[in-house]
């Protein structure tokens, strides 16, 4: 018996990284899978990962920073399994390093809309079907950056600290439907986002067209910026267990979130971050 034998789980962001690993874990741990992510090919990739593992599990397109898209999302998810239980709203982008006055509006406007708008798109789809089912758990991805300020990091600290206190909300406000809402804040994780390969502040065909290009740029951006920096980028590098984290750490939260064992665990944002935040 494994513990999300006959679940439903949506995973955004499912195409790449921490997405990537926590569908598979769901589907390893029996669940269906509506694999769903803006880029089609890295998400029908993962498609068929979960079928390597013997898993169900279905491609959505879908924009976050767009309510109806991610409401078709939901309905592809109820309409292809009967229901929804398990939700892990986690696709998010991450902005080059410039400090709060050098942000540009389009960069800011972009950025929140991905990062904190989408979370509030998804648990407003998820939330009525869970509801009505009278069961559910949503985990949703925040970041260290969500807990603690970092240099060069505005715009994306903002839009995880206003995960967290969503995702609070969300738990009060459900705790008594036998919902549960909890976050997790990763900390440096071995995936596209902290390559430099993903998370610009793009939309769809840009982030299928532009990748290679954009990595050398990006990285070499960094990497100057962060030599010539003169606020502080410490937090990003001072992890006590002295590693990053691979995804597949970041899927054992989320599935331990999601399942009964965390039954009495809601409102909170687990930091699975090496001890860097304690
Ligand atoms: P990633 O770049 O490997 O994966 C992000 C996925 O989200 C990609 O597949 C991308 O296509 C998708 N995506 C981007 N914009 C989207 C949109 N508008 N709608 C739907 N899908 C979209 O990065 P990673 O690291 O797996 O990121 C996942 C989450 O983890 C993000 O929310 C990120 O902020 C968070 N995080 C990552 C950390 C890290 O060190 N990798 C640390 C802390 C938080």
């Amino acid at each position: 018996m494994n513990r999300f034998d006959g679940k439903t789980a949506v995973v955004t962001g499912a195409g790449s990284g921490i997405g990537r690993a926590s569908a598979l874990r769901f589907a390893e741990e029996g669940a269906n899978v509506v694999v769903a992510d803006v880029a089609e090919e890295s998400g029908r990739e993962t498609v068929e990962l979960v079928e390597e593992v013997g898993g169900d599990a279905t491609f959505v397109t879908v924009d976050v920073s767009d309510l109806s898209s991610v409401e078709r999302m939901v309905e592809v998810a109820v309409e292809t399994y009967g229901g929804l239980d398990l939700a892990h709203n986690n696709a998010g982008i991450l902005t080059d390093f410039v400090e709060v006055s050098d942000i540009t509006e389009a960069d800011w406007d972009r950025l929140l809309d991905v990062n904190l708008k989408g979370v509030w798109a998804c648990m407003k789809a998820e939330l009525p079907v869970m509801n009505e089912q009278g069961s559910g758990a949503i985990v949703n991805t925040a970041s260290e950056a969500g807990l603690v300020g970092m240099g060069g990091l505005g715009s994306y600290s903002a839009s995880k600290h206003g995960v967290v206190g969503l995702t609070k909300t969300a738990a009060l406000e459900n705790a008594s439907r036998g919902v549960r809402v909890n976050a997790i804040a990763p900390g440096p994780t071995k995936t596209n986002i902290q390559s430099g390969l993903g998370g610009g502040p793009g939309d769809a065909s840009s982030i299928a067209l532009l990748d290679r290009l954009r990595t050398a740029v990006r990285l070499l951006r960094i990497a100057v910026r962060t030599l010539r920096a003169d606020f502080d980028t410490s937090a990003m590098r001072d992890v006590p267990m002295d590693r990053i984290a691979d995804p597949e750490e970041m899927a054992g939260a989320v599935a331990f979130l999601c399942s009964d064992d965390a039954s009495y665990v809601t409102g909170h944002t687990i930091p699975v971050d090496g001890g860097q935040a304690a």
